[in-house]
């Protein structure tokens, strides 16, 4: 059975009646530019082949019921005007910030069931493919005017104002815009966006994922800590944005001598040479330069989160030395951090014996065996049926 048929008599088991349609948005790896989406800066995703599949029709009793084939089988069903911010917790929130979103046109409510292979909790925007093919369900039964860029703000409105996670744009935009066989080189500021073409296999490379397993959670710590340290860096440069910083030697004045102004000079050095890596990596992909040569860049970029931005763990640390030590050409850690995976660029002959050294070194470290795979870039978020 397809995975669009397997979501569609679930829903009809569930809810009696076949759905509308079902729709699919997946997840993200970020080859570079990370953390920069909320300074203005650029992003370089790329689509999974894991999605999330939503299963949605209309009712007319002006009530909305949540099912997943995930988690525990409950179905959460509750009167369209008793969703609000924070309610229901849990899984449920993030399409029902959807449906929120767009209360207006689905006054009669919905039902929506989702079905995923989008690994949860470890930095592969699961929230985003869960988002994002709810909203583009809803676009194409009650919203037909919204455009891609406005599927990607009511995703992330769903996550920031109902759900309360402070992120930027990059995984809703990496889900919905994002084209098989590229990478999406995306100004946050501006909303300019290019594909580029990333055809690794082509070169005899592969992009491996390894999921640590160490969870993350951007509702609360370290991530949004991180926000506001970069909105008071930019408030002492007087600037609106770190984006608009383009060279380390703009932000002299941070260093006042302060510890708090050196942990700030820190956090800002990682946005402004991060951005910078970004248009490195898509100068080196545009061009004719082998792909390989982007992989001390994503090592950098590592070493930059690891140290300035201190959103690292030395468990994914571990992972990217081992990833290295055993050939990759880079790796670094990618998401919001504490937690989550990491990606290695790696020659495709050499993705077990790179897989086996990782392993290996979470042996070591006393973890159990992380999660691994080998992703290519995949299409955004589309309808099934
Ligand atoms: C999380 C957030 C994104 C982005 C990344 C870090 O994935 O959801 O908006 O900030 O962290 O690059």
């Amino acid at each position: 059975m397809s995975v669009s048929d397997r979501a569609a008599q679930a829903f009809a088991d569930r809810f009696g009646a076949a759905p509308e349609g079902v729709w699919a948005a997946p997840g993200r790896v970020n080859v570079i530019g990370e953390h920069t989406d909320y300074n203005g800066g650029f992003v370089l995703p790329v689509a999974m082949e894991h999605t999330t599949r939503a299963a949605v029709g209309r009712r007319d009793d002006g009530r909305v019921a949540f099912a997943s084939l995930q988690g525990d089988g409950q179905v959460v069903t509750l009167a369209l005007d008793e969703l609000r911010p924070g309610y229901p917790e849990g899984w449920a929130g993030y399409p029902a910030g959807v449906v929120v979103g767009l209360r207006e046109r689905l006054a009669g409510g919905v039902n929506v069931l989702v079905d995923t292979d989008v690994p949860v909790g470890a930095g592969l925007s699961s929230s985003a493919a869960l988002t994002c093919s709810v909203a583009l369900a809803l676009r194409d039964l009650a919203a037909p005017e919204l455009r891609p860029q406005d599927l990607v703000e009511l995703a992330r409105g769903a996550e920031n104002d109902f759900v309360g996670a402070p992120t930027g744009i990059l995984d809703q935009s990496a889900s919905v815009l994002c084209t098989a066989g590229h990478a999406l080189f995306l100004d946050t500021r501006d909303l300019v966006s290019e594909q580029v073409p990333l055809d690794l296999a082509a070169a005899g490379l592969a992009l491996l994922v390894v999921d640590s397993g160490v969870a993350h959670d951007h509702a609360e710590g370290g991530y949004g800590d991180r926000r506001r340290e970069c909105e008071e860096a930019a408030a002492r440069l007087g600037v609106a944005l770190l984006r608009e910083v383009d060279d380390v030697s703009g932000l002299a004045a941070l260093a006042d001598g302060t510890s708090q102004g050196e942990l700030l000079l820190r956090r800002a050095r990682h946005i402004v040479t991060e951005n910078a890596r970004v248009l490195e990596v898509v100068a080196a992909l545009r061009g004719d330069a082998d792909p390989r040569t982007i992989g001390p860049v994503l090592t950098a970029g590592h070493e930059s989160l690891r140290d300035d931005f201190e959103i690292s763990i030395p468990l994914l640390d571990a992972c990217v030395e081992a990833a290295v030590e055993a050939g990759a050409h880079g790796a670094r850690m990618v998401g919001g951090g504490f937690g989550g995976s990491a990606i290695a660029l790696v020659e495709a002959a050499a993705v077990d014996a790179v897989t086996a050294a990782v392993a290996e070194r979470f042996a070591r470290e006393g973890q159990p065996a992380p999660r691994t795979f080998v992703t290519v870039p995949s299409a955004g978020a589309r309808r099934l049926a």
